[in-house]
């Protein structure tokens, strides 16, 4: 079995599942989850309305299980987005430290598992959109392995984009 599998922005973790006369998951730090865990909670009774998250954290890292019914994540790195729906329990999904998330469509018996890297502290979240984009493209990120990683991606598409132009220009010329 697959223990990560990537997605656009993250990736997912595999957990082991043991299937008896029961369903019985587990998790051991290092092995399966990337941080010490220091805090653990959980979400359920979740309205099928209801859109939570909405805000990134600067430091804190997090795997979140949703261990019953279904749940979809939207992530966000400030450049791109993407949609997860997780609905096995024994898939987490990694969400690092300046992601934007929002957790929508809860299933009414959805229950989320959060697992945290840090306690709770209110001064490592930003709760507004605006200055989540505003802090994630200063100066204090710009150096940051995403930011390198969105920069490249973005010449690479300038480059494909004009590839064609380019081309047709140099036989024109020549
Ligand atoms: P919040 O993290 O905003 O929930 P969500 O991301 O699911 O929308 O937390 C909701 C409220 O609960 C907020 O007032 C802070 C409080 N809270 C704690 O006191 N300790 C915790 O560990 C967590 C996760 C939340």
């Amino acid at each position: 079995m697959k223990k990560t599998q990537l997605t656009k922005l993250s990736y997912l973790i595999d957990i082991p599942l043991i299937l008896d006369e029961s369903q019985l998951m587990f998790a051991e730090m290092k092995r399966h989850i990337p941080f010490p865990m220091k805090r653990f909670y959980v979400i359920s009774n979740v309205d099928r309305n209801a859109i939570r998250g909405l805000h990134a954290h600067r430091k804190l890292q997090q795997v979140l299980f949703c261990i019953q019914g279904s749940i979809t994540f939207v992530l966000d790195n400030g450049y791109e987005r993407e949609e997860i729906k997780l609905d096995k329990p024994n898939v987490g999904i990694f969400i690092d430290n300046w992601m934007w998330r929002e957790m929508k469509n809860f299933t009414p018996d959805a229950v989320l598992l959060v697992l945290a890297s840090d306690y709770y502290k209110e001064s490592d979240y930003i709760r507004n959109y605006d200055q989540f984009l505003f802090e994630v493209t200063t100066t204090k990120n710009k150096f940051s392995v995403r930011y390198v990683q969105h920069v490249f991606t973005m010449v690479k598409k300038a480059f494909v984009h004009q590839f064609p132009f380019i081309t047709a220009l140099s036989k024109k010329y020549n």
